[in-house]
């Protein structure tokens, strides 16, 4: 019976392990957002602007798909310039500047879902 259990803790567990690189996780996010990511450095959580806009209530003005969008690419939004990315330039004063890119690495499409569950907290 013993070994029985142990072997039903063991495979739920290896089900967590495996499975759990498809789910988007707010934890990784945050400590992508505070440490290897820098968003933290031009990113305030609050409403407060510091280089960039404050992400507070983000994911309720723009779309996932603009956001997720963004991370992956932000010159390309930036270019083609939808009503929102419209706004944005104003709100920042770049309505004609250029954009240079604005993460400090291209992000994997895991880090992308992650720092939406984390944005979505926010
Ligand atoms: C070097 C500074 C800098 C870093 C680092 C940075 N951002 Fe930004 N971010 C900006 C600026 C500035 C804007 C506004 C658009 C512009 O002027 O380029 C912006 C815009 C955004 C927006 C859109 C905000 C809105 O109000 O629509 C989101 C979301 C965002 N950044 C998320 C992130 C995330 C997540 C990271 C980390 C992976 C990150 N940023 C890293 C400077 C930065």
């Amino acid at each position: 019976m013993k070994r029985l259990f142990t072997f039903a803790v063991c495979a739920s567990i290896a089900t967590m392990v495996t499975s759990g690189a498809a789910y988007a996780d707010a934890n990784a996010g945050k400590s992508l957002f505070e440490g290897a990511g820098k968003c933290a450095n031009c990113h305030n959580i609050s409403d407060k602007k510091k280089v960039g806009p404050g992400l507070a209530e983000i994911t309720k003005r723009a779309t996932e798909d603009w956001l997720k969008k963004w991370l992956k690419d932000p010159p390309a939004v930036w270019n083609a310039g939808d009503d929102y990315t419209k706004k944005l330039k104003e709100t920042m004063k770049k309505v004609d500047k250029p954009k240079p890119a604005h993460t400090t690495r291209p992000l994997s499409d895991q880090e992308v879902a992650d720092l939406m569950d984390y944005m979505k907290t926010l």
